[in-house]
């Protein structure tokens, strides 16, 4: 069973419960970081707030969600120590597990649709970080971090 932390602004909020219903059906944890409403708000505080929460939760994972997946993935990426994959289908979810180690998976709500999404978390749960090769890349990643601070 894995630990998920999930957030999204505005343009990522109709779908959080459906992506939340599906993480749960596979037996999966999934803690909701907001918002409560579809009001306005600014991805990157939501993006922050998933990226602390799972830093602080050794082996947890994050989903966020906003309109493209950008912006709020660019900010989760602002953080040292995660790594917020933007992906769009399942072979995409799937490599950043196996390579890249991601530790948050992050899409656009009005890019993909939801047998799409489904895909994506089922890729990006059953795949495992490989290590070998790709170790010494992540490591570099962190190496690539200047200590960012969202304030
Ligand atoms: C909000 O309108 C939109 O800009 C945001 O959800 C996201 O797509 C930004 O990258």
């Amino acid at each position: 069973m894995k630990k998920f932390y999930i957030a999204t602004d505005h343009a990522g909020f109709e779908v959080k419960d459906f992506v939340k219903d599906y993480v749960r059906s596979l037996g999966h944890e999934i803690i909701d970081l907001g918002p409560d409403s579809a009001d306005r708000v600014d991805y990157p505080d939501y993006a922050k707030k998933c990226a602390h929460a799972v830093l602080a939760d050794k082996g947890s994972f994050g989903i966020l969600i906003c309109g493209t997946g950008i912006g709020i993935s660019i900010a989760a990426n602002k953080v040292p120590g995660i790594r917020a994959a933007l992906c769009h289908d399942a072979y995409t979810a799937k490599l950043t597990r196996q390579h890249n180690d991601a530790n948050i998976l992050c899409f656009g709500e009005r890019v993909v649709g939801r047998g799409v999404i489904e895909s994506m978390i089922d890729a990006f749960c059953e795949a495992e970080f490989e290590g070998g090769r790709h170790a010494g890349r992540v490591e570099k990643i962190e190496g690539c971090s200047f200590g960012a601070d969202l304030g």
